[in-house]
């Protein structure tokens, strides 16, 4: 079988990860894998559900009834799917964000997950960004990196997303949210957030995105010959 192409990038929320992980992907034509928004689809079906969000039993009694789908639109944009419902706007509220995070800490969740994402990686070639992508999703991936910056720099940039899509969100309340975040993400028993030990760092604090974007690109080129 023909042997797929895994770029594995991981970091803590607000990174950039996404943005810059979509256009690295749209310029090698590489599929791109937000892993997030899968996690944020079943803590949003949680939240619909009414759960407390840290409640792991009755999340997990939930996800047998889940049809949770990605696909792609014209412009690589990854649109996520609950029960046949578009919910790629729902599952960026600050809100849904805390859902998201207090779900991806539950064990049964990412096992339920896992295959799903590998899966992906098998049939195309992928870059794939997340919390644990380059140390459980695909140990193997032919290049992992670990794209991070400052607090305050994530917090800035989550802001200026936000309002790009049209929801205003006081800067206290992304940082906090943010801080919550990594604290979990970090901390939690499941597959916590840390580089992998042969992951490149790429530390963004100082960069605007087009030096970010080169940044990665180089780093893609050079594992690949491409
Ligand atoms: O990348 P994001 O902010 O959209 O991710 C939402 C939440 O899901 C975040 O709190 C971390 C978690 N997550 C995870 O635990 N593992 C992944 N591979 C991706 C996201």
């Amino acid at each position: 079988m023909e042997k797929h192409i895994s770029v594995a990038i991981d970091g803590p929320s607000g990174a950039g990860k996404s943005t810059l992980a979509k256009r690295a992907a749209k310029h090698f034509g590489f599929i791109y894998v937000d892993t997030g928004a899968i996690y944020r689809t079943v803590g949003y079906a949680a939240q619909c559900a009414e759960l407390d969000s840290k409640d792991a039993a009755g999340v997990e009694a939930l996800l047998p009834g889940l049809d949770i789908r990605f696909e792609y639109d014209g412009t690589g944009t990854q649109r996520m799917l609950l029960n046949g419902r578009d919910v790629s706007k729902e599952i960026r509220t600050p809100k849904s964000s805390i859902y998201a995070s207090d779900a991806a800490a539950m064990p049964a969740v990412r096992a339920y997950l896992l295959e799903m994402q590998r899966e992906t990686a098998k049939n195309y070639d992928v870059l794939m960004d997340g919390r644990d992508i380059g140390t459980v999703v695909l140990p193997d991936a032919g290049l992992k990196v670990f794209l991070t910056a400052s607090t305050q720099a994530r917090a800035e940039r989550r802001c200026k997303e936000l309002r790009e899509k049209g929801m205003d969100t006081p800067f206290e309340e992304v940082l906090r949210d943010i801080e919550y975040r990594d604290r979990q993400d970090s901390s939690r028993a499941a597959a916590p957030l840390r580089a992998a030990d042969d992951a490149v760092t790429l530390d963004t604090t100082d960069m605007d995105f087009e030096e970010s974007f080169e940044a990665l690109k180089k780093l893609i080129r050079e594992r690949f010959s491409l």
